[in-house]
C-alpha cells in the first residue's frame, strides 16, 4: 500500500513520522476519515467543513491545499486511490494532521512550524453479516473531555471503551454521561421512542458525525419525526429500535443493549430504511456516468 506524508507518496513500511511529531507525543492533531466509493469521495466538502472547524479550535493553520476552498484532499485520495487498486467498490481514506515536529513542550511550537500531513486508503468490507443480525451493544461511563465535537487524535477513552466492548462480545459501546446516552465510541446513537427519532443533539458532547447529519436529512426527506433531544438511559430501555451511524458502519441497526433484547430484538423498520437510503445516496454520488 502507497500512503501519502507531508507531501510524498511513499510505500507505507517506508513512512515514518518523527519522535518528537506533536501527534505521538501530545495527541495534539485531527483526523477525518472519508468514505470513498469507485474512486470518488463520499461528501468531501462536509469531511472538508468539519476539519477547518477542527483545526481553527486547535490554532492549527491550514496546511497548503488544507485551506477552505483548497483541493489537497481530493487530489491526495484521488492518487492513492488509483495506486492502491481502490478504483472499485468500498474504501476509506484517512487523513491525520497534527501541530508538527517541535522540541517537546506543553505550549505550541513556534508559529510556521509545518504541521504533519498523513493520508492513507484501504479497502472497507462493511460489516453487512452484523446488519443483517443487529448488533449486540454494551453501555459505559462516558469519560471523555468537554470538547468531544472536536474529532482530534487523542482518542484514549474510546479506544477503552471500544475494548470494553470487544471484551463483551459487543459490537459497539455507548457512552452515557450523567444518565444520559451520548455517543458510541467511534459511532452517533439514533433511538426510536413512540415512532419518533431521537439524537443527542450536535453540542460539544458529541461528534457531529457526517452519517447523523446525512440520515437526519434523509429522516425528514421521508417525513419520519426526529426529535434532536438526548435520551436518558431508562429511556433507552424502552425503545423500540436502536441504531448506530457512521462512515465504516453507515447505519447499524442494534439488537441487543446491555444483555436484554432492543425492541424485537431484530433490526426494526426504520433502521432499515434509513440504511437502504443511505446506501442509494452513496451509490447515486460515487456512480460515475459512463463514458460515451
Ligand atoms: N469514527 N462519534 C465518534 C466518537 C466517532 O469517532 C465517529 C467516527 C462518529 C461518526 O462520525 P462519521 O459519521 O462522520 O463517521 C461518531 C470514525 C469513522 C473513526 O474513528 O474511524
Amino acid at each position: 500500500m502507497r500512503v501519502y506524508l507531508n507531501g510524498e507518496y511513499l510505500e507505507q513500511a517506508r513512512a515514518a513520522v518523527s519522535v518528537d511529531d506533536r501527534g505521538f507525543l501530545f495527541g495534539d492533531g485531527v483526523y477525518e476519515v472519508t468514505r470513498a466509493r469507485n474512486g470518488r469521495l463520499f461528501e468531501a466538502g462536509r469531511h472538508l467543513r468539519r476539519l477547518e472547524r477542527g483545526l481553527e479550535a486547535l490554532g492549527i493553520a491550514p496546511p497548503p491545499g488544507f485551506e477552505p476552498g483548497g483541493g489537497a484532499l481530493l487530489e491526495i485520495a484521488d492518487r492513492l486511490l488509483r495506486d492502491n487498486g481502490l478504483m472499485n467498490g468500498d474504501a476509506l481514506v484517512y487523513l491525520e494532521i497534527t501541530r508538527g515536529v517541535a522540541e517537546r513542550t506543553h505550549h505550541f511550537p513556534p508559529a510556521g512550524t509545518p504541521p504533519t500531513v498523513f493520508l492513507r486508503t484501504n479497502r472497507l468490507a462493511a460489516p453487512d453479516d452484523v446488519r443483517e443480525r443487529g448488533a449486540t451493544v454494551i453501555t459505559t461511563p462516558d469519560l471523555r473531555w468537554e470538547r468531544c465535537d472536536l474529532k482530534t487524535v487523542q482518542l484514549l477513552p474510546n479506544v477503552l471503551a471500544k475494548q470494553q466492548a470487544v471484551t463483551a462480545g459487543a459490537f459497539e459501546a455507548v457512552f452515557v454521561r450523567a444518565g444520559i446516552v451520548t455517543e458510541g465510541a467511534s459511532t452517533n446513537v439514533f433511538v426510536v421512542i413512540d415512532g419518533a427519532i431521537h439524537t443527542h443533539p450536535a453540542t460539544q458532547r458529541i461528534l457531529p458525525g457526517i452519517t447523523r447529519e446525512i440520515v437526519l436529512e434523509l429522516a425528514a426527506e421521508r417525513g419520519l419525526r426526529v426529535v434532536e433531544q438526548a435520551v436518558p438511559l431508562e429511556e433507552l430501555r424502552g425503545a423500540s429500535e436502536l441504531f448506530l451511524t457512521s462512515t465504516s458502519t453507515e447505519v447499524m441497526p442494534v439488537a441487543r443493549l446491555d444483555g436484554g433484547a432492543v425492541g424485537s430484538g431484530r433490526p426494526g423498520p426504520v433502521a432499515r430504511q434509513l440504511h437502504a437510503a443511505l446506501r442509494e445516496r452513496l451509490e447515486r454520488d460515487t456512480t460515475r456516468a459512463p463514458a460515451v
